[in-house]
């Protein structure tokens, strides 16, 4: 018992220390130039600190989740899997770059990112359990989905550096190759990133997959059309991206657009068209459906973590791929087009169709991470407190607040307008 305290206290003490330094956010420039003199020795002192830090910036802003949310069983799960794997990472601290502890490490982390395979649905589980059992406020509804943002970005951030070093230097690739030619899979990858990831291809491989969803549910789906600068075209159009990014994001787009077009139209869907377009400073990928567009009052509730119009899919079936009902797509989605600063917007017409565009950064030295900080700030998002409205409400979503700003007498009266 004495022991486990002390380690216990050791590991409150490591994080405490880690979560004082800001992440180091990297730029797709930076892992692609790191990539091709890929040094394995470096990458392990970087990581060996790095990992620590981004894990501590997180694990304190899970400390700070409503103590209602913390003490839901599948949250829990989530913390102890945080909390192994910090402690995991902080022992390679006083340890030299040696061949066997290079391996060792890498190993570690290979096993680290499959610890943490099923944290989205885990955690997402976890806020369910929340709002079964607990009235949940929409200043708790707030921290939340400020938190889940941070906390879903954070993992992005994490497996892609995992990702980078075992990609390079983990034993299924042959050491020695990996770091000569920056070799991953397919021959010219660098890690995860591409440097010349194709988005028409992605992008064609993205409909095909949630096609094939949609066929099967609808038994019937809408064309592509695609085009490059607003004319039809069949030309590849090459990137510096993560290609398995791109291809989510696309993949949820799609699949949101397929469902509004086929709920929309009964026989002949109308095809979906994807323009690409490259400019100077952004890279942008639009999808237009005509799937019956989106009312403006529910567009603020697009990005919130759980919204959804479609029938959330039955646990029992968990064979079948469910094309909607998490209402995880948009904004995960976003959390990947924003984590090299980039975007994902949505515009509607209600009544007729839906454009979304995802803007990527067209240079890889601007394409920086996006990483949540640990900090004061960030810690007074946690203590929600009650907004009074300073506009005045319309009519249908009269709050009490609303009702109080009453008593002020308007300046502008009716007999000076
Ligand atoms: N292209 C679109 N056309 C119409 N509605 C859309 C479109 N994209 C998203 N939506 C709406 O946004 C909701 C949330 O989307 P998403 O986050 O992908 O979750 P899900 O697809 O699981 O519902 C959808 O349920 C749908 O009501
Ligand atoms: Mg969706």
């Amino acid at each position: 018992m004495r022991l486990a305290g002390a380690i216990f206290s050791n590991v409150t003490k490591m994080l405490d220390f880690y979560s004082q330094f800001n992440p180091s956010p990297l730029s797709i420039k930076q892992f692609i130039d790191f990539g091709l003199n890929a040094c394995e020795r470096k990458s392990y002192l970087f990581l060996r600190k790095e990992l620590p830090v981004r894990l501590a910036n997180i694990m304190k802003e899970i400390a700070l989740l409503p103590e209602n949310l913390l003490r839901m069983p599948s949250v829990g799960m989530v913390n102890q899997w945080y909390e192994k794997s910090f402690e995991e990472i902080i022992q390679f601290e006083q340890m030299e770059p040696e061949p066997p502890v290079l391996t060792q490490f890498c190993e570690r982390l290979a096993h680290i990112r499959n610890r943490h395979a099923d944290v989205v649905q885990t955690m997402a589980q976890g806020v369910l359990e929340l709002k079964e059992s607990h009235e949940v406020d929409t200043g708790i509804e707030n921290s939340i989905q400020y938190f889940l943002d941070r906390f879903y970005m954070s993992r992005i951030s994490i497996r892609m550096l995992i990702n980078q070093h075992t990609l390079l230097f983990g034993e299924q690739l042959g050491p020695k190759q990996a770091s000569v030619n920056g070799i991953g899979n397919g021959g010219r990858h660098i890690g995860s990133l591409d440097p010349a990831c194709d988005v028409a291809a992605v992008v064609r491989d993205a409909y095909e997959n949630a096609r094939f969803l949609c066929d099967r549910y609808y038994l019937a789906s809408p064309e592509l059309q695609l085009m490059q600068n607003g004319v039809p075209s069949k030309r590849p159009m090459p990137i510096v991206y993560v290609p398995s990014h791109l291809y989510h994001m696309l993949f949820e787009l799609f699949k949101n657009a397929m469902r509004a077009v086929m709920e929309c139209h009964e026989s002949n869907p109308p095809p979906i068209q994807v323009n690409l377009v490259s400019g100077k400073e952004d890279v942008s990928v639009k999808m237009s459906d005509r799937g019956g567009g989106i009312p403006r009052s529910v567009t603020d509730l697009l990005f919130k973590y759980m919204y959804s119009t479609a029938p959330q899919p039955s646990k029992s079936d968990s064979d079948t791929v469910p094309l909607a009902g998490y209402g995880y797509g948009l904004p995960i989605s976003r959390l990947y087009a924003r984590y090299f600063h980039g975007d994902l917007a949505l515009m509607s017409c209600e009544g007729y169709g839906t454009d979304a565009v995802i803007y990527l950064k067209a240079l890889t030295n601007e394409a920086n991470e996006l990483l949540p900080v640990f900090n004061r700030t960030s810690t007074k998002f946690y203590r929600p407190v009650a907004q009074l409205g300073d506009w005045s409400a319309s009519l249908n979503t009269a709050s009490n607040s609303g009702c109080r700003n009453r008593e002020k007498v308007s300046p502008i009266s009716s007999h000076g307008m």
